[in-house]
Formats: C-alpha cells, sequence, structure tokens
C-alpha cells in the first residue's frame, strides 16, 4: 500500500473507532458526519509521514475530540493556514467585544457564532502545532481550550441575545482565557526574526 492509502486507511480505522465510542451530546446530521468525516480523511491523507505518525498513535477519545471539531464546524478551508483561521476569529472577537460594549446584543450574538462557528485551516490543526507537542498528553487540553472559547462563544451568543450584556461580558472573559491557554500552550512567539543575535 502506498502512503496515501495507508493514511486513508489509518484514518477510516480511527473514525471508526472514534465513532464508536459514547457519542457526541445533540446529534449531528449525517451529511454533518460524512462532512466531517471527510475531512479527517482527507487532512490525513495530506500529511508528511513524520506527522502522519503521530496522529496516528493518538488514542481515541483524541481522535474522537478532533472528529467531533470537524463535523461540529461548517466550514473546512483548502487554503487557509491556522494562522489566517486565527486572524478571522481575533476579528470576530473583537467585533463581539466592541458589540457587547455598546449594549448591541444583536452583533455580539452573530460575531460571538461567527467565532464558534470559525473555519478549520486546510490538514486541520494538528499541522500546525509543534511536532512534539503531537501527543496524548499535550493534546489533552483541547478539549477544555475549546469549551473555553467556543462554549462560551455560545453562551455569549445566548445571553447577549438576550439582551443580558452583563452575563455577555463575563463569557467574553472565560473565551479570552481560552485564547490565553491555547497561545501559553502551543503558540510560541510569533515572527521572531533569525537575523538578530
Ligand atoms: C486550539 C488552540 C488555540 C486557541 C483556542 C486559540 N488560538 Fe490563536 N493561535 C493558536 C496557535 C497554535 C497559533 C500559531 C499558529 C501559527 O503560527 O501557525 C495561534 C495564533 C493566533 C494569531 C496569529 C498572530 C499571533 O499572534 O500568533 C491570532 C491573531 C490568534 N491566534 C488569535 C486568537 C484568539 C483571539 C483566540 C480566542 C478567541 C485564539 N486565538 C484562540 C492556537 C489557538
Amino acid at each position: 500500500m502506498n502512503t496515501l492509502k495507508l493514511a486513508a486507511a489509518s484514518a477510516a480505522i480511527l473514525i471508526t473507532a472514534a465513532l464508536s465510542a459514547p457519542a457526541i451530546a445533540q446529534q449531528p446530521s449525517p451529511q454533518e458526519m460524512q462532512r466531517g468525516k471527510d475531512f479527517m480523511q482527507k487532512s490525513m491523507g495530506m500529511m508528511k509521514p513524520e506527522l502522519l505518525e503521530k496522529a496516528k498513535a493518538l488514542p481515541p477519545p483524541i481522535q474522537q475530540f478532533l472528529l467531533k471539531v470537524a463535523i461540529r464546524h461548517s466550514r473546512h478551508s483548502e487554503t487557509l493556514t491556522m494562522r489566517q483561521v486565527m486572524q478571522e476569529i481575533l476579528a470576530d472577537f473583537q467585533a463581539a467585544a466592541a458589540a457587547i460594549a455598546t449594549d448591541n446584543g444583536e452583533l455580539a450574538a452573530a460575531a460571538a457564532l461567527r467565532v464558534a462557528d470559525h473555519a478549520l485551516p486546510r490538514g486541520g490543526m494538528l499541522p500546525y502545532l509543534p511536532l512534539e507537542k503531537v501527543n496524548a498528553n499535550d493534546l489533552g487540553v483541547l478539549p477544555a481550550m475549546e469549551d473555553a472559547v467556543e462554549g462560551s462563544a455560545r453562551r455569549l451568543a445566548a445571553a447577549a441575545a438576550k439582551g443580558d450584556m452583563a452575563t455577555a461580558a463575563e463569557q467574553l472573559g472565560n473565551m479570552t482565557s481560552g485564547c490565553v491557554a491555547c497561545h501559553t500552550h502551543f503558540r510560541g512567539q510569533p515572527g521572531v526574526s533569525a537575523r538578530l543575535k
């Protein structure tokens, strides 16, 4: 079997394992499930062997989590990098903050829902994390970070839509903690120059 076929086969096994584990609350539609599975499979097919090996070694709960993310998000990009996706998240995050500060619940809710349904970058998230962090231990923090960012964004949206801006502001704080925690864990300092001693 060539690498691509091997990748597709192992992705299929991982997906089956992930789906047979206790499922995802609020059942997604068959189309959403298929789209998520396709994205996972395609992403694994794009990975170079050094990453693929690590991705395949991840335990089922993490595979299940990554699949859940792929199913839940409606936008799967063919071209955007994670950094580009992050720029979009930042723009929506700022829009939500400005709308809360100006008591505009409708705009805050719409912007927060865009954060929660941000695009997924080409190849998924794993290719953009430091390779040595693609392991069960480091990725084990992802569900908590996802809840801090996307869970808080949804709670923010629900509160803002009802005009409860105090709760929306509190959720904005929780969401920000999610950005901070993930950056501390996975990001490093962007744009460091190789031309400085
Ligand atoms: C799942 C972990 C994770 C979460 C959650 C997360 N980020 Fe990021 N973010 C990253 C990583 C990793 C990078 C570096 C990506 C790269 O350089 O390829 C990054 C980079 C960025 C960048 C690009 C510029 C820079 O300073 O590196 C921006 C802007 C950004 N994030 C904004 C946000 C905002 C706003 C939130 C919260 C609403 C957020 N991120 C939540 C992991 C995360």
